[in-house]
């Protein structure tokens, strides 16, 4: 396979891979990562992740990825990984704030995780929900609430649930310069309308979201993504639209992917879903390590001289 930082690769951009990233670990963090992947795909050596990059990995038949963070250090840890686009999610909710659901969250919350998570991450795309009750009365509040987020969250796109009819609302965010990833399928901020957590697209259901797909893509979305599909329905969608699609629940026909980093790396406990795999036991490591400072403190032994003025 060629190396990921191919020169003559189809989704390279020469004049910013030029530009030198950076300066210190973190452009030694993306050197190793670029030397290391025997992968194709957007280069890790590229300066800064856009929109048009995305679309020529769709293009160039490349993958990308696409990982939730919510705080400056992860976004710096999946940013000098080389995850090409990090998602502030409104499950921020659930993940961070402790909430049963999505909704609660709000656009002046999501902010600060916004701010938190640009100002962690140099190269990756930032892409921030538009939580429940920001977007829905009228493309001029989504508007209002997007511009929010772009110039007090510092992200460089949007994403919206909702299908064809919120094409408006997305030829509207487009055409005032904000960059819309439409999200279909399973779409939590809906759950109670939807009945839960369910699998959308199913059989005869297939047709309307490739349908919802390319309403979207026709009205400026420069993504799609796809949620708790069957992979079926997700080839569809993925051969109706030129736009790049990604998926989580949605099988492996899509351009990329994308996990909540909590069940990535397994922080989170309980059940998890079907389409998610743990590369991590992050919750055993913390725990572990906070049992083994508790046990010093209690014996006495930290803080030790090494760690005294
Ligand atoms: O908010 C989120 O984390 C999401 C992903 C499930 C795609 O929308």
């Amino acid at each position: 396979m060629a190396p990921t930082s191919t020169p003559e690769s189809p989704v390279s951009d020469s004049a910013e891979q030029a530009s030198p990233y950076g300066q210190g670990a973190a452009a030694t963090a993306r050197a190793t990562v670029a030397a290391e992947s025997s992968l194709r795909g957007i280069p890790a050596t590229l300066h800064k992740v856009r929109t048009h990059h995305l679309q020529a990995a769709k293009r160039a038949g490349e993958k990308f990825a696409m990982l939730t963070a919510y705080d400056q250090y992860t976004a710096q840890i999946f940013d000098e990984a080389g995850i090409e686009v990090l998602l502030v999610g409104d499950s921020a909710s659930n993940n961070v704030l402790g909430n049963e659901t999505s909704l609660p969250i709000t656009l002046d919350e999501m902010i600060i995780f916004c701010r938190a998570v640009t100002a962690g991450s140099k190269r990756a795309l930032v892409v921030a929900d538009l939580p429940f009750g920001s977007y829905e009365q009228s493309p001029e509040q989504a508007i209002a609430s997007s511009v929010r987020l772009l110039k007090e969250g510092l992200v460089h796109a949007v994403k919206m649930e909702g299908g064809a009819y919120y094409a408006s609302t997305v030829r509207a965010l487009t055409q005032a310069g904000i960059p819309v990833m439409a999200h279909i399928g399973f779409t939590p901020q809906s759950e109670h309308m939807l009945g839960g957590y369910r699998v959308q697209g199913r059989g005869e259901m297939a047709q309307m979201m490739v349908d919802d797909a390319v309403a979207l893509a026709d009205a400026g979305a420069f993504c799609v993504l796809m949620e708790m599909v069957p992979a079926e329905t997700a080839v569809a969608v993925d051969a109706a639209v030129s736009v790049p699609t990604i998926g989580i629940g949605a099988g492996n026909g899509t351009t990329g992917q994308v996990l909540v980093w909590q069940d990535m790396a397994g922080l989170r406990t309980g059940k998890m879903a079907k389409f998610v795999k743990q590369y991590a036991q992050m919750r055993t490591v913390l725990a572990d390590a906070a049992k083994e400072f508790g046990d010093e403190v209690r014996q006495g032994v930290f803080p030790g001289p090494e760690h005294t003025f």
